[in-house]
């Protein structure tokens, strides 16, 4: 994979497909995290004389343009960030007021590109309509530079079909993130734990399938632990319930006795009477949940027995809280597992979204993790050894 080290960029037009796609609250950014990792990257390529176009997607507007999905805070947040202007032409992607922005950039100028999935060709299936929007994103560039990490699983318009068009190279992100997931897929350090978690059990299919070959043990925790608990016949009230996953689930508990992976699920469970804070709430045992209440977080004791399975790993992967950590009752589960890896002294990887902005909401320092990854699906779906479009479009 060529870098952005092995290309000439002076006075040249350089489009840098990044994920931008950040949290909103009322418009608000709650977590910049994603507009950080891109910065080195457009950093680099401006310090050498590029005008640079950044383009990215925010949420999914599946095609439309509605103002609640335009970038313009995102254009304010790296402008703060980077210390420069940035061009940006609210609710226009590719249109004539775009290109006149792009245009009017100076060597090092940086203008950013409206929602890309504002236009219905970007995530379109159809290799002919995707292709239509590659040829108009990349008539702006000379070159391109795929950055995007958080988006290299999608075969998007401007992820995979615009590299097909002009000169390529991975940035320095993309350069990062795959060089430390080749650390969790060759020559693994053991013990290999991996602890999952969020909402679905469907979501984490075939990273689970994978894993059973590779891993030493799975932790499982969040949502998707009470099809794991049902599985094993336990009730779980009111709890998130995946009744259409219990077959694959049950299949995964006993292949895992077959080849010894060792499975460690809680043992005690938060469980209310609400999904809310200030819902009645307790721990009850695992195998013990009350008919009337769903579980919101793993246990006290759950979060110990998860932290000590963790202390002697020695390369870990974590992707998913283990509850509702947005919540301060159902975020402890979350906060001992992220310490649990920080105390383990493995090679640790926060994979995802969600896991990446539990750790920086509960106040955790970054760097006490080996890394924090900038894909949620990305990283998931490179563990799952699936072939990443993006990543394909920039081997090429
Ligand atoms: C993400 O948030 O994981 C990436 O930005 C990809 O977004 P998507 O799941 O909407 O394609």
């Amino acid at each position: 994979m060529r870098t952005i080290d092995d290309l000439d960029v002076a006075g040249r037009r350089v489009l840098v497909r990044a994920d931008l796609n950040v949290p909103l609250q009322d418009g608000t950014i709650t977590d910049d995290g994603r507009i950080r990792a891109s910065l080195p990257t457009i950093e680099a390529l401006r310090s050498r004389g590029a005008k640079v176009i950044v383009c990215a997607h925010l949420g999914r507007p599946k095609g439309e343009v509605k103002p609640e999905f335009s970038l313009a805070p995102v254009a304010g947040r790296l402008g703060e960030l980077l210390g420069a202007d940035v061009a940006f032409q609210p609710l226009d992607v590719v249109g004539d007021s775009a290109r006149a922005a792009v245009d009017g950039l100076a060597d090092g100028g940086v203008a950013l590109l409206e929602n890309l999935r504002f236009e219905p060709g970007e995530t379109s299936k159809d290799d002919a309509d995707r292709g239509a929007f590659a040829d108009r994103l990349a008539v702006l560039a000379e070159i391109y530079v795929g950055d995007g990490f958080g988006a290299v699983h999608r075969k998007h318009a401007s992820v995979y079909d615009v590299p097909e068009r002009l000169p390529h190279a991975a940035g320095g992100l993309i350069a990062a993130e795959v060089e430390v997931l080749k650390r969790l897929t060759e020559d693994v350090e053991r013990p290999y734990a991996v602890a999952l978690g969020g909402s679905k059990v469907s979501d984490k299919l075939g990273v689970i399938d994978n894993l059973l070959g590779k891993a030493d043990r799975i932790l499982i925790g969040g949502g998707m632990v009470f099809t794991f608990l049902k599985a094993q016949g336990h009730e779980v009230g009111e709890s998130l319930l995946e009744e259409d996953q219990l077959d694959t689930v049950r299949e995964y508990l006993r292949r895992a006795e077959e080849t010894g992976v060792e499975f460690v699920l809680p043992v005690d469970i938060v469980a209310a009477t609400a999904f809310a804070a200030d819902a009645d709430h307790g721990v009850v045992a695992a195998d013990a949940i009350p008919s009337d209440r769903l579980g919101l977080d793993i246990g006290p004791e759950s979060g110990k027995l998860f932290a000590a399975r963790l202390a002697d790993a020695r390369t870990v992967f974590w992707n998913g809280p283990m509850g509702v950590f947005e919540m301060e009752p159902y975020s402890h589960g979350t906060r001992a597992v992220a310490q649990g890896l920080i105390d383990s002294g493995a090679f640790t990887v926060v994979g995802g979204g969600d896991s990446a902005a539990a750790v920086r909401r509960l106040g955790f320092d970054e760097a006490a993790f080996s890394h924090i990854s900038t894909g949620g699906g990305a990283s998931l779906e490179y563990l799952e050894g699936r072939t990443l479009p993006g990543l394909q479009a920039l081997e090429d």
